[in-house]
């Protein structure tokens, strides 16, 4: 290699070096353009490695400008670099920026579904007279939902009660009355307790009749209970929960688990009992069954029917959440339509 063409190959390794980092994108294409102007096998490299060859004042020419080659490439190369570098940061800071003045998202706050917002009137309201809420299995035994409560085997209102079997034993509770008996089993007197839950019976679905409702039973057992106080209880439970105006009506009815057995009605809360459509014009909306706990009742559960008496109560309260919030079908309780959902508000 003379010097002339050392000379030469350096000034074309100069200007290509410079495009090649010029040229480079990223980290990457930049250190594949370094090995490409100052790597081992680079035009460079070879040049250097040639000044040994050379005569001692061709060398200290040729070798002073390999330096200043060299030079002049890595400045250019620690120039790209730090440009890259800083766009790549600044790219980081681009993707995580946050455009403050975009209007916020709206957290939608949920609502309680109507059916909820009674139920937890109707519990508040037992528990401020000193009930205890308590809540049993949906699927029940023959024994539970029928026998201990003083059904006789071959009793019609088995089958009235159109219920639902899982197999001849097992059946989905008819009522929430079976939890009478799953709470008397399991503490002695006095008791007191409200239970709020889904109960099933075999219909067509319509606008009125669901196979799956709602029903809240009570239970109060202790020494000394009377009628009169089964009378009291409900007529406070009903004046709390739909006017303090409201009358109570209990009617002579029959409930096996019962004696004397009462159907209670409550004067209507839509007319104040003058008589509309939806108390078909009788002034009167029939709530639910009730009665003085049947001595047969206390014996199977193991308490003394001499020494302790008790009222029981249970009814649905589907029907009550519709005429409360005018709801017409009672379909609408199970499509999970957030539009309808969102419409109601607990009073108070
Ligand atoms: N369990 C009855 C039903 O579903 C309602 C009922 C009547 C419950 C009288 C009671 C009661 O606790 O004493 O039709």
């Amino acid at each position: 290699m003379s010097p002339q063409e050392a000379l030469r190959t350096l000034e074309q390794e100069l200007a290509r070096g410079l495009e090649l980092i010029a040229a480079a994108s990223t980290i990457e294409e930049m250190e594949a353009a370094e090995v490409a102007a100052l790597g081992r096998k680079s035009r460079f490299s070879s040049v250097q490695r040639g000044l040994r060859s050379l005569s001692e004042e061709d060398r200290r020419e040729v070798g002073h400008r390999t330096n200043e080659v060299r030079a002049a490439l890595r400045d250019a190369l620690a120039a790209r670099k730090a440009e890259l570098e800083g766009d790549r940061e600044t790219s980081l800071l681009a993707a995580d920026r946050i455009d403050v003045t975009l209007p916020g998202r709206r957290l939608r706050p949920g609502s309680l579904h109507p059916l909820t917002i009674v139920q937890y009137e109707i519990v508040d309201i037992f528990t401020r007279m000193g009930y205890r809420v308590v809540e049993g299995p949906e699927v029940e035994t023959e024994w539970y939902n029928f026998d201990a409560l003083n059904f006789p085997p071959d009793h019609p209102a088995r089958t009235l009660m159109d219920t639902i079997y899982l197999d001849p034993r097992l059946l989905l509770r008819t009522h929430t009355s079976p939890m009478q008996i799953r709470t008397m089993e399991a503490q002695p007197p006095p008791v007191y307790v409200v239970v709020p839950g889904r109960v099933y019976r075999n219909e067509e679905i319509t606008a009125k009749n669901m196979p799956v409702f709602h029903q809240v039973e009570g239970l109060a057992v202790d020494e000394g209970i009377a009628f009169s106080d089964l009378k009291g209880t409900v007529e406070t439970f009903y004046r709390a929960l739909l006017g303090a105006d409201r009358k109570v009506r209990l009617t002579p009815s029959f409930f096996p688990f019962v004696e004397p057995g009462a159907q209670v009605d409550v004067s209507c809360f839509v007319c104040g009992g003058e008589g509309c459509r939806t108390c078909a014009f009788t002034g009167w909306i029939e709530t639910m069954g009730a009665g003085m706990v049947h001595p047969k009742v206390l014996q199977n559960v193991g308490y003394d029917p001499e020494r302790y008496t008790g009222f029981a109560f249970g009814g649905g309260y589907d029907r009550l959440a519709m005429i409360r919030f005018g709801i017409p079908d009672i379909r609408l309780l199970w499509e999970s339509d957030v539009r309808f959902l969102e419409q109601f508000q607990a009073a108070g």
